[in-house]
């Protein structure tokens, strides 16, 4: 079936079921919009139909969504959206068969100045943008199924906003723990980032500390250059860690103040799985398909506002303070795309390496083969504490605390005595 039959049976269908069920009769009760492609539009993955209603039928047509589909005879698993909204105009929105569906590309979306940019394209055929630098809209959560196509329109932000921006003026710092780094492959020669992508617990907890030191450093300076965006796909990973949610908590508190913007994404953004404060402060909801009218409330903070009608891949209602909703198509971002990536030179930053944990007891910890070998060789040499705990730190990576320095240094300092005594002599050199 190509698009126009499909068309074709989609208004036949409804007409006669508006016929029949509310006796509605074609251009007495209701007509096709006349001045808006005559009622008519085919978008990428929508037909949609714009009918004029008379306002006594407008409520009833609002909630004839499941009848629609049926009549309009769609696949199973597929259905009309009603757009709530619009004054006197009912707006169908009708998935195309699988098939018929497709996406715009990357290259269609415009170039925006500064920390404005485009994810898709409206059922208008007109890009939809987001504004970081708004203060309402300063942060981003993009939820939905697996599948719903999150990963790839954070894709096409990070890649936008990269292409329009100088690495003096806009930084990234990308996590995606989850999947060890798989949402952000292929941008990790940004120039634009802090660090390379992060995608262990472990530089995500040193990520976050930095984090927190970035913003207050920010504060007492007054500064909120370069503007800097938090991607953190999975985001659900952390939820359990709570020195991590916290850091994310905060950002989204305190951040926009100092050019940092968070943009988070999971699959259900439940208590569970998201602080709630932070939900709240992200003014930008992107919601791909969910499951039910209650998880499309979850996800956008919105009633009715439909989600669990989106077809999936790259169908996405893009939920602003203050913009209302908008039906989004959002491209496929393509390995032909990462070429278009700027990859000139990185400037990364070092993160804090966490202190070495001290048992709590003051018991000896279990020492490493080096720091047993370089307390040895402390011990023979005279050496003291800040020579040892800097050749660990190059050696190891790892700076000891001032404790585990003194407790390393003492045991050095026994097997050294032993040693000599039992008269045997360690050939180090320096
Ligand atoms: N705009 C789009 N147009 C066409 N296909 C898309 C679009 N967006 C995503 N897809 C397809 O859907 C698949 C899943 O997309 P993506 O990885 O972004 O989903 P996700 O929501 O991040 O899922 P998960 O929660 O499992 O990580 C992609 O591999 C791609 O093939
Ligand atoms: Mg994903």
């Amino acid at each position: 079936m190509n698009r126009k039959a499909f068309s074709n049976q989609v208004v036949y269908g409804i007409s006669s079921h508006l016929a029949q069920e509310l006796e509605m009769i074609p251009g007495k009760h209701f007509w096709y919009h006349q001045a808006r492609n005559y009622g008519m539009q085919w978008s990428y993955k929508l037909l949609i139909l714009r009918l004029v209603v008379n306002a006594a039928y407008l409520k009833k047509i609002r909630g004839m969504a499941e009848e629609l589909s049926l009549a309009a005879f769609l696949p199973k698993g597929d259905s009309i959206r009603i757009e709530p909204g619009g004054r006197g105009i009912v707006e169908l929105q009708v998935p195309w068969p699988k098939l018929l569906r497709t996406s715009p590309k990357v290259s269609q979306l415009p170039t925006l100045p500064g920390c404005q940019a485009s994810v898709g394209l409206t059922t208008e055929n007109r890009p939809a943008m987001v504004d970081f630098n708004n203060p309402l809209t300063a942060h981003a959560l993009i939820s939905g199924l697996t599948g719903s196509g999150k990963s790839n329109l954070a894709r096409v932000l990070v890649f936008k906003l990269a292409r329009q921006n100088k690495s003096s003026d806009l930084r990234f710092l990308l996590f995606d723990v989850a999947d060890s780094g798989l949402a952000w492959q292929g941008f990790g020669d940004l120039p634009h980032l802090y660090h390379g992508i992060i995608d262990t617990m472990t530089v995500a907890r040193e990520g976050m500390a930095w984090l927190n030191g970035e913003l207050d450093r920010r504060a007492q300076e007054r500064t909120r250059e370069p503007k800097l965006i938090v991607g953190v796909d999975e985001c659900q990973v952390f939820a359990k860690e709570s020195d991590i949610s916290e850091t994310l908590k905060m950002l989204s508190q305190r951040g926009r103040k100092w050019g940092i913007s968070l943009v988070l994404m999971t699959q259900r953004p439940v208590s569970d799985s998201l602080d709630t404060t932070t939900k709240a402060n992200c003014g930008i909801k992107i919601v791909g398909k969910v499951s039910s009218p209650q998880e499309s409330a979850w996800a956008s903070g919105l009633p009715d506002i439909g989600a669990e009608c989106l077809g999936g891949l790259g169908d996405l209602l893009l939920c602003q303070h203050a913009g209302g909703v908008q039906r989004i198509a959002s491209p496929l971002f393509t390995d032909a795309d990462l070429e278009n990536l700027p990859t000139n030179g990185r400037d990364w930053v070092d993160f804090p390496k966490p202190e070495t944990k001290e048992p709590a007891n003051g018991s000896d910890p279990d020492f490493t083969p080096t720091e047993y070998m370089l307390s040895l060789i402390a011990a023979k040499h005279g050496k003291g504490r800040p020579w040892l705990k800097d050749v660990l730190e190059s050696e190891s990576g790892h700076k000891p605390g001032s404790s585990r320095a003194r407790r390393l240094l003492q045991w050095g300092q026994e097997a050294h005595e032993l040693l000599a005594k039992y008269r045997y002599s360690l050939s180090v050199t320096d």
